[in-house]
């Protein structure tokens, strides 16, 4: 394809927001506060800074100029760079490809899980200040393989209609609308939260306050794979992004921007989160249920707790579909410019694949 020709995105400010659209998503509001709360609080914030700051910034900024040099998808841009006569970095380009599908075929049915929530949440289904009934609600939903399936093909539907629209009309035009929205909706949880009588004090020291003893090895590669996972590097998604960066954009400034934004909607999670855990009496260490069994139990016992809930919930919602967007473009990107699919043919072509991959 000539790279003239390509799509990509239009404004210094568009570029910012799509980034940051695919860096904020589940990670922060489903993985960061389980895994906060699994691996005792401030202590794994504190390595995930680090890791965030010396390994994944630095590894953002190269995968980005990568990708804006070649011009090309995951694959073809290995193809460009890696030097004559050796071949297995072209290798990176396809684990990328299967990487990406891979994410998408769990993060999509997570995802599924949140869209299901919204509704469950308005309807008052999963008001309940028993953490146990709030489980059994959650265990219905995913032990159900039909209704896990169909919503996870409503996300992919929704995601799979935007990415059709292309680099600047789909994927800009949404991150533009939604990254501001989310912003919004977080900051109104974190005053509920944190206004909850005696919950800001103890939530806060969880967060913020690190027990040095809690910090093992395990924590180490927790956080890295947490920082790595957050910033939406290694797996070829940087790279795509990169190839649609305009000439002029400051790639080291834009990482930075996206990795600090980034961190603080991770905070903000955290802020609207842990305060109200510890409000009620919740225990922080749930793990990966903590957002569906957990905060359900939360909300119900604050006053306001449909609305905020279902708030709660539209925002994870929101914020999965930048992240989406943003492997689902590793993979159409692939199928376009070297399988020579058309972007529709594509987009479908990558829905279909996730699809079948996220029925096992
Ligand atoms: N960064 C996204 C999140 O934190 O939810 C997840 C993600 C998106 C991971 C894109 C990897 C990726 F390539």
């Amino acid at each position: 394809m000539n790279p003239s020709s390509r799509d990509g995105f239009t404004s210094t400010f568009g570029v910012l927001l799509a980034t940051l659209g695919s860096a904020v998503g589940l990670g922060n509001i489903w993985k960061f506060p389980s895994l906060t709360g699994m691996n005792g609080g401030a202590g794994l914030l504190l390595v995930y800074l680090l890791a965030t700051l010396l390994v994944g910034l630095p590894v953002m900024i190269v995968e980005t100029m990568l990708g804006r040099a070649a011009r090309a998808n995951a694959i073809t841009t290995f193809d460009r760079v890696a030097p004559r006569g050796q071949w297995w970095w072209k290798i990176i380009g396809w684990m990328g490809f299967l990487a990406a599908l891979l994410i998408m075929a769990f993060y999509s049915g997570v995802a599924g899980w949140v869209y299901a929530y919204v509704f469950k949440a308005l309807s008052g289904e999963i008001s309940t200040t028993d953490p146990k009934a709030a489980g059994a609600a959650f265990g219905a939903l995913v032990s159900n393989p039909v209704s896990s399936l169909l919503w996870q093909w409503v996300v992919l539907g929704v995601t799979g209609s935007i990415i059709m629209l292309g680099v600047s009309k789909g994927i800009e035009a949404v991150a533009r609308r939604l990254v501001p929205l989310l912003f919004i909706l977080l900051l109104v949880l974190c005053v509920r939260s944190l206004t909850l009588p005696g919950g800001a004090g103890p939530g806060l020291t969880f967060l913020f306050s690190p027990d040095f003893a809690k910090i093992t090895p395990a924590v180490v590669l927790t956080a890295l794979g947490l920082a790595f996972f957050k910033l939406s590097i290694g797996m070829g998604t940087m790279l795509t992004y990169g190839s649609y960066f305009r000439e002029d954009q400051n790639i080291p400034a834009t990482a930075t921007r996206v990795m600090l934004a980034d961190l603080s909607v991770s905070l903000l999670a955290g802020i609207a989160i842990f305060p109200a855990v510890f409000a009620f009496g919740f225990e922080p260490a749930a793990g990966p249920s903590l957002v569906f069994m957990t905060i359900p139990a939360v909300f119900t016992s604050m006053p306001g707790g449909i609305v905020f809930m279902t708030l709660f919930f539209l925002l994870t919602a929101i914020a999965s579909v930048g992240a989406i967007l943003s492997l689902l473009e590793v993979v159409v990107a692939i199928l376009s410019e070297r399988f020579g699919l058309p972007r529709k043919a594509a987009a479908i072509s990558t829905i279909a694949m996730i699809a079948v991959l996220g029925v096992p």
